[in-house]
């Protein structure tokens, strides 16, 4: 089998589909790799070090293509470039294929066969490929860092012969995957933090590292929850009285991060333009929600920027603000999922189209679309990701219902 690692051609994409390590991985399973030049420079990763481990490097992306396999990216290719793929070749990226259905009919008419990363079933089996999860963290990292870098004040408490700095009170909006890694790294820094979410199941996780949990109505909470361990949207009155209470908390913050998300829904809106100017100038908001319409009213994706003295960071691709954890990673999750379905006798992949997880990530298939998503054959009794097969699913990850979700239109945004 030969496997090409295509350079990014998105403006500002940082991210490499392969690293080193991974490559070396893929020649041990038996493959040829091909890189394109510069595929890994964006994350510091030359093409001396794919060469020294056994790969080639193209000097073009159709050089790098030709005779491949399987094409290796971090976003799908552009309408155009899947034209100029062969039939049958197979793409492996993140896709975002909601509101994108013309890449769909390009992948099918050209006959390659397309696989999103980003519909990943949430179950424990797929847990080491879930790219969605692997980025988030990285971005909730990230946004304490950033926010850290646009305050005027220090994090920790620091006692001084000129006297004590007080420590940022930091407020986390969202408590999922990025929101924890947010709190977790605000606490590290010796924040005083404090978090919301809407599921009951964020509190425990909330306090086990260290931050106070705030909410408004603790039984609603307990119905927020689908069983999938997704949100679902609240009601009119508990939004409202959440809006009531984030009005009064976020006046005392120094800086808020806001990741608050519902699947397949534009993010609810949480902070409003009056609360913002209601904050103290010098705080800072960032919304790791920018791309999804973001969390704050006065949120510009894309853009930093100021009102009133509080400064609102929008940053899109936050993971590729970390260009080499985040490759790394989301190399590691793609390795994790083609060496699963990786066929060593007869040197192909996937290995089996009937299986749970290439069902839930399988966009098209011979010159036709096939995801029950976008009008493809309805999935098997056990359904697209699924978690009947699933025996270790902790209690707080999303199993059946949450792929029944995901079928239902609610894929992850
Ligand atoms: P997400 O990215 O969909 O949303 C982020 C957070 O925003 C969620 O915690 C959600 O409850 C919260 N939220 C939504 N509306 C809100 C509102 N109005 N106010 C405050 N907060 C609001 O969530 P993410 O990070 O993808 O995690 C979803 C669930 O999946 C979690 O239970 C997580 O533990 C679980 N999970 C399971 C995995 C697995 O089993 N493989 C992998 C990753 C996550």
């Amino acid at each position: 089998m030969k496997i090409a690692v295509m350079r990014e051609t998105e403006p500002g994409e940082t991210r490499a589909a392969a690293t080193p390590e991974t490559v070396k991985k893929f020649i041990s399973l038996g493959a040829d790799v091909a890189v394109e030049a510069g595929a890994g420079a964006g994350a510091s990763m030359a093409d001396a070090d794919y060469e020294a481990i056994g790969a080639t490097v193209a000097q073009s992306a159709d050089k790098a293509a030709k005779g491949a396999d399987l094409i290796l990216k971090v976003r799908a290719p552009k309408v155009e470039e899947m034209r100029g793929l062969s039939k049958g070749q197979r793409v492996i990226s993140i896709v975002s294929p909601h509101g994108n259905e013309k890449l769909l009919e390009a992948a099918a008419s050209a006959g390659v066969d397309l696989f999103a990363m980003d519909l990943m079933p949430r179950i424990t089996r797929a847990q080491s490929m879930d790219v969605l999860s692997s980025q988030s963290n990285l971005a909730g990292y990230k946004a304490v860092i950033d926010a850290a870098a646009a305050h005027g004040s220090a994090m920790p408490m620091m006692m001084t012969a000129a006297g004590t700095v007080a420590p940022a009170k930091v407020f986390v909006m969202g408590a999922g995957v990025a929101g924890l890694q947010a709190i977790a790294t605000a606490r590290r820094l010796g924040a005083v933090v404090s978090a919301t979410d809407v599921r009951y199941a964020a509190k425990e996780q909330v306090e086990s590292l260290g931050a106070s949990f705030v909410t408004v109505d603790e039984e609603a909470m307990k119905e927020a929850e689908t069983e999938g361990g997704y949100a679902k949207e609240m009601s009119d009155d508990f939004k409202a009285r959440q809006a009531e209470f984030v009005a009064e908390h976020i006046k005392k913050q120094d800086m808020v991060i806001t990741t608050a998300l519902i699947p397949g829904r534009p993010a609810p809106k949480l902070v409003t333009a009056d609360m913002v100017r209601a904050m103290a100038p010098g705080s800072v908001i960032v919304d790791l929600a920018s791309e999804q319409g973001g969390n704050v009213e006065l949120t510009k994706a894309g853009e930093t920027v100021e009102v009133d003295g509080v400064t609102i960071i929008g940053h899109r691709n936050v993971p590729g603000r970390l260009p080499a954890d985040a490759s790394a990673l989301y190399a590691r999750n793609v390795y994790n999922f083609v060496s699963t379905f990786f066929d060593k006798d007869a040197g192909a992949f996937p290995s089996d189209w009937e299986d749970d997880i290439i069902k839930g990530v399988a966009l098209t298939r011979d010159g036709a679309i096939i995801h029950p998503l976008f009008g493809g054959e309805a999935p098997s009794a056990t359904g697209n990701g699924a978690a009947s097969d699933d025996d270790g699913a902790d209690a707080s990850a999303p199993n059946a219902d949450g792929a029944e979700d995901q079928a239902n239109g609610e894929a992850h945004g």
